[in-house]
């Protein structure tokens, strides 16, 4: 039963200009003491997904879905009540947004977003899913056993190559392909693959070029290290003799003492297991270090983007870093940014007390925050203290920061939170495209969300009817606010996505 609607996207393959690596250097990492956090919840191995938040969505021993929040405990992810399907025992946990997730059950796919896990209006066989990968346009690439899927704006599209599915991929990762342009790594056969955009619907598929000796024993792992004001992106892959690096011109490759087992990536940052160790790169500072202080032989299981791993030991959870930094609300690594206005907060842990706390937007004015005025969490937050960065009106509704005067491309939001006399300094690359904002086209960016996550019932009945423009455009306001509070679609919320294009397209008039 899939749903999805054939080729929509032609492809090419083509060869890469050959380029070989042609040295082989030790990665000499330094090291961290890894400041651990042990959960006691005994919670199975199975691919997991982490978030900015600091907690994740993983599978518990009972197969049940459960949120660990950032101290610790966790708590049930139930089915959304207007769900038709019940999920069964899940299996697994893949990205499919900043905050949001694929869940594999034994009663099909949910997406578990705001606390709910909820029927996709779209379905695969559920064991059959690999891995995901996140692309910088919102899209969320999803290997399966049968093909390799699109999932944008809540549709899902086979990706195929010269009209076939791409079966057997083993890896995937969003990094820089030749030139530096943008596109999704794969690996198939035990060869590495780049597909290209070269336009809104094509893509060039090519060959990495990298000989047979260089992936003896095939591709174990691909990480894509999300790009940034002054870097591209950056692409990692792990084969069982050695480290990978390709910065979209050139390939680099490391050895290490032990051979790479496993490799997970989140934001600017990646994670490698090799021998008994764990080791953190660090996109802003381009290196690699050793977590030291852990119990022996660490399994990952999920990262985050705010640089947190959780590991198991036997059946343990445990959450590491290098240090605790500030989390942000309101941006993530790499977002695309079109509003002028936003609510921004940074979050610490209430067991925290810094004694001073400062933003800045690319390094020019510093911005000290009133540390009387954060306010503690609720619920799965109820452990951090929030600061928001635009200060608050008095009656306590928050101030957003301005964007406003930003000029398009990239830029670094730089949270500095100083604990015990040491500076955390949390670096969020983002990239303002202000410029855009008047051009959102119902035909080009609402029409199959709509299809997708409305037309269930608002073309079957339910009023409004929603399934012309003229429709949307008649109810643009009330959609902008049903869609931004959550209440629609009523069987589960959009993803952040989803709700920015749609609040986008009415703040923008509601364009045809
Ligand atoms: C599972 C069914 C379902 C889906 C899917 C759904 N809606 Fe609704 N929607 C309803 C029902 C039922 C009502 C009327 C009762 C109510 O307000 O809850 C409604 C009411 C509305 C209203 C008017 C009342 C209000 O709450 O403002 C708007 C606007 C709306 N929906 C927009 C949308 C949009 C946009 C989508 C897709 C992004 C969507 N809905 C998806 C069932 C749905």
């Amino acid at each position: 039963m899939r749903s999805s609607r054939g080729l929509v996207l032609s492809v090419v393959l083509v060869l890469f200009g050959c380029e070989e690596v042609t040295t082989l250097e030790p990665l000499n990492p330094d090291s961290f003491d890894a400041v651990q956090l042990t959960t006691m919840l005994e919670l199975s191995a199975a691919p997991a997904f982490a978030d900015e938040r600091g907690g994740g969505v993983f599978v518990d021993l009972a197969g049940r879905v459960v949120r660990v929040r950032p101290n610790g405990d966790r708590g049930v992810i139930e089915a959304h009540p207007s769900n038709q399907i019940l999920p069964g025992p899940a299996f697994g946990v893949w990205a499919l947004g900043p905050s949001n997730s694929l869940v594999a059950t034994s009663r099909g796919l949910f997406v578990a977003d705001q606390g709910w896990l909820i029927t996709p209006p779209w379905q695969l066989p559920a064991e059959g899913v690999k891995a995901t990968a996140l692309d910088g346009d919102g899209v969320a690439w999803i290997v399966h056993d049968t093909g390799l899927f699109r999932l944008e704006r809540g549709a899902l599209k086979e990706f195929k190559l010269a009209d076939a599915s791409l079966t057997g991929i083993t890896a995937i990762a969003s990094a820089p392909t030749l030139d530096a342009s943008p596109g999704i790594w794969f690996a198939r056969d035990g060869k590495l693959f780049a597909a290209s955009k070269t336009s809104v619907t094509e893509y060039r598929v090519r060959d990495s070029g990298l000989s047979n000796d260089t992936l003896a024993g095939g591709v174990l792992g691909l990480v894509g290290i999300a790009p940034a004001k002054d870097s591209g992106g950056e692409l990692w892959a792990i084969t069982n003799r050695s480290l990978l690096l390709y910065t979209g011109t050139s390939w680099r490759e490391y050895t290490l003492p032990f051979s790479p087992r496993r490799i997970m990536g989140a934001g600017r940052y990646a994670w490698l297991e090799a021998g008994d160790a764990v080791y953190r790169y660090d996109g802003d500072r381009r290196s690699w270090s050793e977590a030291k202080g852990l119990a022996s032989s660490p399994t990952l299981v999920a990262v985050d983007a705010a640089g947190n791993a959780w590991v198991r030991v036997d059946t343990q959870m445990i959450s590491i870093a290098a240090s605790n930094l500030p989390r942000v609300r309101g941006l993530y690594q790499g977002a695309r940014v079109f509003d002028g206005q936003l609510v921004l907060e940074t979050s610490l842990p209430v067991s925290v007390t810094p004694s001073s706390v400062n933003w800045t937007l690319d390094g020019v004015t510093v911005h000290e925050l009133d540390l009387t005025k954060g306010t503690v969490g609720a619920g799965p937050t109820a452990d951090l203290r929030f600061f928001s960065l635009g200060g608050a009106e008095v009656s306590g509704v928050l101030k957003p920061v301005s964007f406003a005067t930003l000029e398009d491309g990239w830029h670094t939001l730089t949270v500095t939170a100083t604990v015990d006399d040491q500076p955390l300094v949390r670096k969020l690359h983002f990239e303002f495209r202000g410029a855009e904002n008047s051009v959102v086209s119902w035909d080009r960016d609402i029409r199959e969300l709509g299809v997708a996550r409305c037309s269930k019932c608002h073309a079957t009945g339910t009023t409004p009817e929603l399934i012309t423009y003229d429709q949307w455009r008649t109810n643009a306001a009330l959609i902008a606010a049903a869609v931004r509070e959550s209440r629609m679609p009523a069987d589960g919320p959009l993803d952040s996505a989803g709700i920015a294009a749609i609040v986008r397209w009415v703040n923008g008039g509601a364009q045809p």
